[in-house]
């Protein structure tokens, strides 16, 4: 088993470190960590942020444990070389196209949530997110009009197959759950959100038991808010995705406690914690290593194929903070290698 351990920047180190260290203390046989440098850290050492030598580790491994890229530095630099593309091209080159982002209120942490903690107790969704295309991976430009004004343009676009098959992906999740599936689109506005639409009620037929719906992305920004408690498992493309988990993450109370799967195809994956790279508090010892400890749990049930060690580090978690062990994320003063100890002393 060898898991590639690609840290990245700012507080990325530090959690994974943490998650690293639960890992180590499963003790399962057999298994290799390799690590790799990825984000604003691998351009300054190699001038790229994902260099050949990494994508080469994480194509030999069976999966990848992932921290955080972005790096203030390197804001002004052309954006290929931007941290940011190596997480986007991770995903691209290993047909990572399904972000799967449970969000769901830990007991006891109602009172963190930003929404009425009786709302905010009744989450319990899975957000699908298709992580191949729409706009993030279309053609893109600035250029200069003829009468001399700056444009930029970004095409979105998605095709039926990579709709179809992140549609399997979520309906298939929605029957490992309670078997309603929620289609979130611009379909009122987007031709992209027209075929999207239109594919997702082609493929609902080869599922008679999941109950789809759909939603306009506005409405489910609301929704979200105002009753997240009505969602199952939500679906939707990689720019909606991208604005609503993070807005689910606040509902549930703290980014510093939500892990997420890439998946493609196969058994392989990237798991990471949905927070970025926090450059402010960075290498401080402040940051919450919990998102990253519970993508860990998620990597060994999607990767590897061990449920039980999975589950034994999610339980661990959970005492820890129903143990009342918090970070600054959520009010508390545990620091990263105090929580990480926390949840190993009860691993
Ligand atoms: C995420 C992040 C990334 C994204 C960034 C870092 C490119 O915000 O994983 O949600 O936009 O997908
Ligand atoms: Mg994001």
């Amino acid at each position: 088993m060898k898991i590639a351990v690609f840290a990245g920047d700012g507080i990325g180190p530090e959690v994974t470190r943490e998650a690293v260290r639960v890992l180590e203390a499963l003790g399962l046989p057999g298994l290799e960590l390799d690590e790799a440098d990825v984000g604003g850290v691998a351009y300054k050492r190699h001038g790229h942020p994902l260099p050949p030598e990494t994508l080469a580790v994480a194509r030999a491994s069976d999966a990848i444990l992932f921290g955080a890229v972005g790096d203030p530095d390197c804001d002004n630099l052309e954006r290929h070389l931007r941290p940011e593309q190596a997480i986007l091209g991770l995903r691209k080159e290993l047909g990572l196209f399904a972000n799967l982002r449970p969000a769901k209120v830990f007991a006891g942490l109602e009172d963190f949530s930003a929404l009425r903690p009786e709302v905010a107790g009744a989450i319990d969704l899975l957000l699908v997110r298709e992580l191949n295309g729409d706009v993030y991976f279309g053609e893109k430009g600035i250029r200069t009009l003829p009468d001399g004004r700056r444009q930029g343009w970004d095409m979105m676009s998605y095709a039926e197959d990579e709709v179809r098959r992140i549609a399997h992906v979520a309906f298939r999740a929605a029957m490992t759950r309670g078997n309603r599936l929620c289609s979130v689109d611009k379909a009122n506005v987007l031709e992209t959100s027209q075929v999207w639409r239109d594919v997702m009620i082609e493929v609902a037929r080869e599922y008679p038991s999941v109950e789809l719906t759909h939603m306009y992305v506005d409405n489910a920004a609301m929704q979200l808010v105002r009753n997240p408690g009505q969602f199952d498992v939500v679906v939707t493309g990689n720019l909606f995705g991208d604005i609503l988990s993070d807005q689910a993450s606040m509902c549930v109370g703290s980014i510093g406690l939500l892990a997420s799967a890439s998946l493609g195809e196969g058994s392989f994956g990237l798991y990471e914690p949905i927070h970025g790279s926090a450059p402010d508090i960075a290498g401080k010892g402040l940051a919450n290593p919990m998102a990253t400890i519970l993508s860990a749990a998620m990597l060994l049930r999607h990767s590897l194929g061990l449920e039980a060690e999975a589950a034994r580090i999610e339980a661990a978690v959970a005492k820890a903070l129903a143990d009342g062990i918090r970070g600054g994320d959520l009010g508390g003063s545990h620091g990263t290698a105090a929580i990480g100890d926390a949840v190993l002393e009860r691993l």
